[in-house]
Order: structure tokens, then C-alpha cells, then sequence
């Protein structure tokens, strides 16, 4: 995995990964097979056969548990990668240890299943919501670019969102700054059918909250009233895919809210509607023509921290 190897990122909801049939994903162009072994233990491979370079995904899940090869029935061992079988190999004859594929370490957390190569793992950060009985949940694949997609919700939340009966406004009520790790933003927001106002003298009835992991931009994403009661939440993994695209997982909570704007959260969940999702369609026009604002101090692709880098960096040495 060429991108930050010591963390570990989200590539599909555990309900997407059976012992039925392999699936493949992505990583920052990496390609990725994971399955259920007999066990029902997640395992995640490198989805490159190095017999052919099939991909592992189009193969099956053998009863023993081994990946096979849907070209030649090559099959690999899900915690190791190594090939431990080959058909039709001759009486005597071994398959040499040197066979096999790289085997990436795989968790399931949260609905999600998370991925990473390295070692020195970071651990996964904490949740900043308690999960309400019913959550909604899904994935987009985002034509933006993984730093693109993070400027964007950042900069313009609301063409990436879309929020039952209620809209993220232009206001910043709080820069991003570091909250326990968290890069932590806040912008005014309203009910939909809410009077038109002027944002300098009306008063916003709800904040939205973004909270982003510096590390991999795994965010959470809340509306509460100003007594800081919880009107919705939402969690996304984002995670970089291929050619430039974003894989975006979400998890979205039913709405406990009490009061009368909230029922239109309410009925939206009782109707199977989530709260919070990623838009389906993006307009992306609206998305170039977005004014830089808050991200612009905030860079990943290049390594160069930035400000907000330059600061985690501060604040991390004195500790
Ligand atoms: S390509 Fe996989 S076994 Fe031949």
C-alpha cells in the first residue's frame, strides 16, 4: 500500500464481504481482494494472481478456506498469501514457498471493514457517537481525488451532503482546530422552510460539526441545537481509490430528536430514508467553483503538512 502505511483504512462494509464470493477493492490504486474464510475471520489479499495476474476476486472462497484462483485454481492461504495448493501438480511435487501474494492485515469495526499493511499500526480512533439502534449505511465512489474530496467537504459541506430538511450555511462559527486529536470545525446551519435571513443579525437554529481525523480524514459529522443536543449524526471512512476517485462509506444514525423540525429526520428514517448521505450526484461545477476556505491549509498528497500539519506537529512534540 503506497499510501500512509501505518494506518488502517476503511474499504468496505462488513455486510459487502461473505464467504460467498471474494470482493475486490482499492486502496490508492492498490488492488485489494477480501472474503470470510470457514471461520467467517476476515482476510485481505493482494488481488493480483502471480501466476497470470488474475484478478483473486473473480475466483472463489474454497470450503477450507482458501482464496482460489477463478484461472487456473491457484489457492492462497488468507492469513499468509502463500499458495498452498495447485492442481495437477506432479506426484512428489511441492508448491514452492516462494508462491504467493501479499497479505495485508484486515479488521471489521463500526459496519466497516478496515485494511492496513504495515506493522505499527495506529489505533483506530474512538467513536464520537454512541450508535443508536437503527443506522443507515452505504458507499459512493466520488470523482474527486481523496485531498479534493476532504477540501471540498470542508470548504463546502453542503454540495457534498445531502441532509434531511436541513442546510449547512456559509458561516464559519468555528475555524478548524485540534480537539483531541480531531481537526474540529463548526458551521451554522438551518431548517429547511426556516425564514430567509441575514446570517449577521438572525439567529442559526442548529450547528453542523465536522470532526476529521488528520490522518485519513475519517470524519464524523453532527447537527445539534445550540444546548448542544444532538440532532443527527453521520460517519464516513474516505478513503482513496483508483485513478483519482474516493471511495466514500457512510454510516448514518436515526434521528432521536424531539421537537417539530426534527420530525422531518424522524419520518425520513421511518420511510428507510437516511438522515445524512453523500450525495448521489455531485455537481461538480458548483464543486470548482467552491472558494478556498478553511482547507487551505490543508494538504496530504504532497507530504507537506501545512498549517494545520505544522501545528499537529507542534502539539505533538510537546506531549
Ligand atoms: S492466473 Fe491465477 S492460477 Fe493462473
Amino acid at each position: 500500500m503506497s499510501i500512509q502505511s501505518s494506518q488502517w483504512w476503511a474499504v468496505a462494509l462488513a455486510a459487502e464481504v461473505t464467504a460467498a464470493k471474494p470482493k475486490g477493492v482499492s486502496v490508492d490504486n492498490e488492488p485489494i481482494v477480501l472474503f470470510r474464510d470457514q471461520s467467517g475471520a476476515i482476510r485481505a489479499l493482494e488481488d493480483r494472481c502471480p501466476h497470470r495476474r488474475m484478478p483473486l476476486s473473480l475466483g472463489r472462497v474454497r470450503e477450507d478456506g482458501l482464496l482460489q484462483c477463478g484461472y487456473h485454481g491457484w489457492s492462497f492461504d488468507g492469513v499468509t498469501g502463500q499458495c498452498k495448493a495447485i492442481p495437477n501438480l506432479l506426484v512428489g511435487e511441492k508448491v514452492p514457498s516462494t508462491y504467493g501474494v501479499f497479505p495485508y492485515r484486515a479488521i471489521e469495526q463500526n459496519d466497516f471493514i478496515y485494511v492496513a499493511a504495515g506493522t505499527a499500526l495506529q489505533a483506530l480512533p474512538p467513536n464520537l457517537y454512541a450508535s443508536p439502534k437503527k443506522i443507515f449505511s452505504g458507499r459512493h465512489t466520488v470523482g474527486l481525488a481523496h485531498a479534493e474530496f476532504i477540501a471540498a467537504l470542508m470548504d463546502g459541506p453542503q454540495l457534498l451532503l445531502d441532509c434531511a430538511g436541513i442546510r449547512i450555511s456559509d458561516t464559519l462559527i468555528a475555524d478548524p482546530h485540534l480537539e483531541d486529536g480531531w481537526l474540529v470545525m463548526e458551521r451554522a446551519a438551518f431548517w429547511l422552510g426556516q425564514t430567509q435571513f441575514d446570517g449577521f443579525v438572525r439567529e442559526y437554529k442548529l450547528i453542523f460539526r465536522l470532526a476529521i481525523n488528520p490522518e485519513t480524514a475519517e470524519s464524523w459529522l453532527s447537527f445539534t441545537h445550540p444546548d448542544s443536543s444532538v440532532v443527527a449524526v453521520a460517519h464516513l471512512a474516505i478513503t482513496p481509490s483508483t485513478r483519482g476517485t474516493t471511495a466514500i462509506l457512510w454510516r448514518s444514525f436515526a434521528s432521536t430528536a424531539a421537537g417539530v423540525r426534527s420530525t422531518l429526520l424522524r419520518s425520513a428514517a421511518a420511510l428507510g430514508r437516511a438522515p445524512i448521505t453523500v450525495r448521489a450526484h455531485i455537481d461538480m461545477g458548483a464543486v470548482a467553483r467552491l472558494l478556498v476556505g478553511p482547507s487551505e491549509h490543508w494538504q496530504r498528497d504532497n507530504r507537506e503538512p501545512g498549517l494545520y500539519g505544522t501545528i499537529l506537529t507542534k502539539e505533538r512534540a510537546r506531549l
